[in-house]
């Protein structure tokens, strides 16, 4: 099978059971778009509780980079649990944790030496590249950018800027925090051309932030995310990310780039910095790493990395289990999977952008390789965000067999798993194309 098949009306009644269960006993906080409950998957298919299979473009958040349960990936995760479970690699050595740490070496988008901390999730690697950049420039203040999503937790939400029900009731938030305007071209903060522009949202930085408000040299790090994820699927140019590097250069600042969302080969290179060529002090890794295990990791080069025993640590991260998840992971996206983001993303992306002559509701499509960002609007001079009409498309397609996400406030994100084949890809296309009919976008 390689596309949906629906059995039941949705949810069915296995699944209505189990939500009304989660609803006396699960966090309220959670975000369910809509009513999967999952029982099985391959590949990029999801099988339900009652025995639907969807077709799967959310791969978790973006996580079962080799599709749900690869043989692979099962078979690495078998042969380590049958050794051993876990031992910290904290307090102890253990060979899966330093050959990951060798194998992100030798990916790493910058020159080595390198080495690796690691962690269990996306949140709690960024929370240790703010305290790296914190202990090894001894400065205290962080840059980072509105609309960015970096984690939930104290020092990441800090630098999130995404929704404010993610901030609102949290306060205080560390302090010394900044964000500045993020090159969204689509919607530039200064109503620029983007051909003409040379990321003049930067000047923000330049001639505001370190003017106004934080002397240059009290500023540790300049986080970024390469394309920014929960913030809608935003590429910026790659002007915006040369400049960064040279504002950090120029004041001793680093640059840390969060690759949580769209590094592991989902643009189509090991990671979406290298699009621009530019070259990072830091880099924070999750989400697709080992493709559903939990694991988090900041890549550093050796020198910055370089603080002593008790500084920083994780009962967790690191676990074997894990690390031989994201070698199996590494191992297939390095043979095939890369290389499938790339043309499938291409095929999926034409595609998309071909909506834009059916669909006026389509503002923009963007992306690269297979993490593709479909922004909607009610008009398209005036770009209103078309909030309700997003949240009725997602539903659309969940009731069609296609699992989507929506970004930001207004956008529908593709992310699916990277073994999507072409086929998969016009499915998923034509019944995005059916939802957009549905919610009455027509041209
Ligand atoms: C860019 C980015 N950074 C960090 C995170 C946080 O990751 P986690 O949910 O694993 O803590 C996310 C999650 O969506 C993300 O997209």
């Amino acid at each position: 099978m390689t596309g949906p098949h629906l059995r039941t009306a949705l949810p069915g009644p296995n699944a209505q059971a189990i939500i009304a269960r989660d609803a006396r006993v699960v966090s309220p906080s959670y975000t369910r778009d809509y009513p999967l409950v999952m029982a099985r998957g391959e590949g990029a298919l999801v099988e339900d509780v009652d025995g639907n299979v969807f077709l799967d473009c959310t791969a978790g958040i973006a996580v079962t980079a080799t599709g749900h349960s690869h043989p692979d990936v099962v078979q690495a995760i078998v042969d380590q649990v049958r050794k051993f479970i876990h031992m910290s690699g904290t307090d102890f050595y253990y060979e899966p944790q330093v050959r990951l740490g060798e194998e992100l070496s030798a990916i790493a988008p910058m020159p080595g030496p390198h080495r690796s901390f690691f962690a269990n999730s996306g949140t709690e690697a960024n929370e240790a590249a703010i305290k790296l950049a914190r202990y090894y420039t001894k400065r205290q203040g962080i840059i980072a950018f509105f609309v960015a999503f970096h984690g939930r937790t104290m020092g990441s939400l800090s630098l999130t800027a995404s929704k404010l029900t993610q901030r609102r009731g949290f306060a205080p938030l560390v302090p010394g925090t900044y964000h500045a305007p993020y090159a969204n071209c689509y919607r530039c903060p200064l109503g620029l051309d983007p051909k003409s522009c040379a990321a003049e949202c930067l000047r923000f930085v330049e001639e505001q932030l370190l003017i106004h408000l934080v002397a240059p040299e009290e500023v540790a790090a300049i986080v970024v995310e390469p394309i920014q994820g929960e913030g809608g699927y935003v590429v910026p140019p790659a002007v915006f990310l040369h400049r960064l590097r040279e504002i950090t250069k120029q004041h001793g600042m680093l640059l840390v780039v969060d690759e949580v969302q769209s590094g592991m080969g989902r643009t189509g290179k090991w990671f979406a910095i290298e699009h621009a060529g530019v070259e990072p002090d830091v880099v924070t890794m999750a989400k697709g790493i080992a493709s559903g295990l939990p694991l988090g990791v900041v890549t550093a080069r050796s020198e910055v990395i370089s603080w002593p025993p008790g500084t920083h640590a994780s009962t967790f991260g690191g676990n074997p289990v894990s690390c031989a998840a994201s070698l199996a992971t590494l191992k297939l996206l390095r043979e095939q999977l890369i290389t499938n983001a790339e043309t499938v993303g291409a095929h999926m992306m034409a595609a998309a952008t071909a909506l834009m002559d059916k669909h006026r509701l389509i503002g923009d499509v963007r992306g690269r390789g297979l993490m593709i960002g479909i922004e909607l609007v009610r008009d398209r001079t005036t770009k209103e965000r078309a909030t309700t009409e997003r949240d009725a498309v997602v539903r659309e397609c969940f009731a069609r067999g296609l699992l989507v996400l929506g970004a930001g406030q207004n956008a529908i994100r593709l992310c699916p798993p990277l073994v999507l084949t072409t086929a998969q890809a016009d499915i998923a296309i034509g019944i995005l194309d059916q939802a957009l009919d549905a919610v009455g976008g027509k041209t």
